[in-house]
């Protein structure tokens, strides 16, 4: 299957009857799927194995954050549902990490990325854990954490792709979601960028939810992304 297209469909949904009404719109070629805590805590690991059978490039966005052995035996059971790629916590340290990252370590190991600080919180939550650092700091740290332990990239917010672009090489995948079409609803995100501006600026991925999931033809929402950023 020619998956080629860097975008990640969030499937923010509760039900399965939901996401397969999407998923049946959908095609392999034109994007990868995203499965979240909400959606896996409600219907679990048979429907992302469904979604891994249609030949779908899954992202498990679980998150992971615990001791370094619970988080590589977790890292180890996502990879047994055949998921593309996962992710951790970066804020669960290197020692975390790099168990997570030899629990993967065969060929067909998925991306592990990690989440670097999250877009919803900032300066005022940095300064109540006492942390001597801005945002932006405290996401370069964490990356440069998340690279020594050998992940393969990082979550962040497109505005800061272009840093961690010229940072971390070319090779480190930089995933960012509050990507939104020039005419589509700003929704909960504070801070968007277009498709197109987000890739301009280094990101490899783009997750994007309810301007495909919410539009009444998400094909044809999906292949003007896709033909705005080829
Ligand atoms: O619908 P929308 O395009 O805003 O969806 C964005 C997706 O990316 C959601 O699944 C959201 O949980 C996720 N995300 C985010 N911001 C982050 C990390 C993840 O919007 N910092």
């Amino acid at each position: 299957m020619n998956q080629t297209s860097p975008v990640i469909v969030a499937l923010d949904f509760s039900s399965e009857a939901e996401t397969m009404q999407l998923v049946d719109q959908l095609d392999p070629s034109l994007c990868r799927l995203k499965v979240g805590k909400e959606l896996f805590t409600r219907c679990g690991p048979s429907l992302v194995k469904q979604l891994v059978d249609k030949n779908f490039d899954v992202f498990l966005d679980l998150k992971y954050h615990d001791i370094p052995n619970t988080v590589a035996h977790a890292c180890s059971a996502a990879a047994d549902l055949g998921v593309w790629m996962l992710n951790v916590h970066a804020l669960g340290g290197e020692k975390m990490m790099l168990a997570a990252k030899q629990a993967l370590a065969d060929e067909h190991a998925p991306l592990l990325i990690a989440v670097t600080w999250l877009t919803s919180s900032g300066q005022i939550e940095l300064d109540a854990l006492g942390i001597k650092a801005t945002p932006q700091q405290m996401v370069s740290r964490l990356a440069v954490m998340s690279q020594n332990a050998g992940l393969d990239g990082v979550v962040c917010s497109a505005q800061e792709a272009p840093i961690l672009r010229q940072d971390m090489g070319s090779d480190f995948l930089l995933v960012t979601p509050g990507i939104r079409l020039a005419d589509s609803e700003q929704d909960d995100q504070c801070r968007v960028v277009t498709p197109k501006k987000a890739i301009a600026d280094g990101a490899s991925y783009l997750v994007i939810g309810r301007p495909i999931t919410q539009s009444k033809d998400p094909c044809k929402v999906l292949r003007t992304i896709n033909s705005d950023i080829s």
